[in-house]
């Protein structure tokens, strides 16, 4: 607990204590897009569409180099974790979902000293994006959404399907991309040819989510753009 109030301390020194939600456009409403991740994207057409919205959220490793036909160029939000982060340019918000504790120090690391955190996976050192356009999502969201919104469904919720809830909580107009597991039931890139044939959804209940979202599409919610 003392480690956890120590590094949201140093967090809310560095970096803004509210949320830098930008104003809407001029018709007083905020459009965004959701872009996740999938292969449905491939050759989807897309690209137009989801750059004409106010806000461009896009997750992880999610390129528009190369891609923009279908997927557009612009970024305003980029949603990631010590294990995906990437560099930004000076107008796009970095969005930190902590998974853990050390995932809000190595926020505080990579833009001061440099981090050394070990993980499953590689992790960024250091981090060259505007810091003051930083946002940390409070660590009790993932439990809600995995409770309120997947009645404790699969381990945890998957980060794209976090961030179409966080969408619904801070934009007017919520329109999804990018969603939906491939004919053989995995959760494959645009970008690459998958190579684990027996990824299936990872640790998340990936037909839950998109049962969610369809549900939400169907109330009137959001609007759910199925891919190619
Ligand atoms: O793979 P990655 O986690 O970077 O993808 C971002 C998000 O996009 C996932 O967390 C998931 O919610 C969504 N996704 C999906 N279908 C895919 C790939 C990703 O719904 N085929």
């Amino acid at each position: 607990m003392k480690f956890f109030k120590q590094t949201t301390q140093k967090i809310f020194k560095m970096f803004p204590a509210y949320p830098p939600v930008p104003e809407p456009g001029l018709d007083g409403c905020r459009t965004c897009a959701v872009v996740g991740n999938s292969i449905n994207l491939k050759r989807s057409h897309y690209g137009k569409l989801i750059d004409e919205h106010t806000f461009v959220f896009r997750i992880n490793f999610g390129k528009t180099k190369g891609f923009e036909e279908d997927v557009g160029n612009r970024t305003t939000h980029r949603v990631m974790y010590p294990e995906s982060a990437t560099d930004l340019d000076n107008n796009t918000h970095l969005v930190l979902f902590p998974f853990k504790i050390q995932d809000l120090q190595w926020l505080v690391d990579a833009f001061k000293t440099g981090s050394n955190a070990k993980s499953y996976a590689p992790i960024k050192k250091r981090m060259s994006a505007n810091k003051s356009l930083v946002m940390v999502v409070n660590p009790a969201f993932m439990k809600y959404v995995h409770q309120s919104w997947l009645e404790k469904e699969g381990q945890y919720p998957s980060t794209g399907f976090m961030v179409v809830i966080l969408a619904l909580h801070i934009c007017d107009e919520v329109s999804v991309f990018g969603f939906g597991a491939d004919s053989d039931g995995n959760w494959s890139h645009y970008w690459e040819v998958l190579q684990n044939k027996a990824l299936r959804t990872g640790p998340h209940p990936g037909s839950v989510e998109y049962d969610m979202i369809s549900e939400l599409a169907r109330q009137g919610k959001v609007a759910f753009y199925r891919g190619w």
